[in-house]
């Protein structure tokens, strides 16, 4: 992930990493779903960003739980407007023991879809992720942290494409937020 994000940095982005494991984030419930501290980070940092970059170990042939959880409280976006994260780009990263990592990149792409976002399709589906990591996750295979960077600048160049784009519902609500602003002024 850090090296997908100086990737996304040395095209200009502003970048933030929220590593769920440090957010702890307690379970969704949607019958008690006043946001915690951390989920409203989470949360809030989500709405505000332009792309996103998602990563995920590969458990039991799929995303981990906590990222589900993650994505679950996500749900909190709905009556945002534009709701979820509508137009937003995002770029997928897993992280596999085996041979291939691709199963837990094709099904954060449902969530990606659910959430009204666009997922790009450049993915970076590290196997062996033992042999390419070192046990302080520093990243000590070249050519895989060059597809890293080169996935988060693929993220910022794709962002960059839809704000730029004045019919989009996001830019249309920004443009409309400015004029009230102006008339309240
Ligand atoms: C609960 C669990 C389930 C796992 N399931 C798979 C799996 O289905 N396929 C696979 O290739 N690796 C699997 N692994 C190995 C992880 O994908 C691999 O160790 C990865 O680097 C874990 O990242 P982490 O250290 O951030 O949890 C599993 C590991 C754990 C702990």
């Amino acid at each position: 992930m850090i090296s997908a994000l100086q990737g996304a940095a040395s095209t200009g982005a502003e970048t933030e990493l929220l590593d769920i494991r440090e957010l702890d984030l307690p379970m969704y419930d949607p019958d008690a779903d006043t946001p915690t501290e951390a989920a409203t980070r989470l949360i809030e940092s989500c709405h505000a960003a332009d792309g996103m970059i998602w990563s995920s170990p590969m458990y039991q042939g799929t995303i981990s739980g906590a990222l589900k959880n993650a994505l679950d409280w996500l749900h909190q976006l709905r009556d945002r407007d534009p709701p979820f994260l509508h137009d937003k780009v995002i770029g997928l990263i897993s992280a596999a023991g085996g041979t291939q990592g691709l199963q837990a990149i094709n099904t954060m792409e449902f969530p990606v879809r659910a959430l009204r976002g666009w997922a790009v399709p450049y993915v970076v589906p590290v196997a062996a992720a033992a042999r390419v990591f070192d046990t302080d996750g520093r990243i000590r295979d070249e050519a895989v942290a060059l597809q890293l960077k080169t996935l988060g600048q693929e993220v910022v160049r794709v962002a960059g494409k839809f704000g730029s784009d004045d019919s989009l519902h996001r830019q249309a609500e920004c443009a409309r937020a400015a004029e009230r602003v102006a008339t309240v002024g």
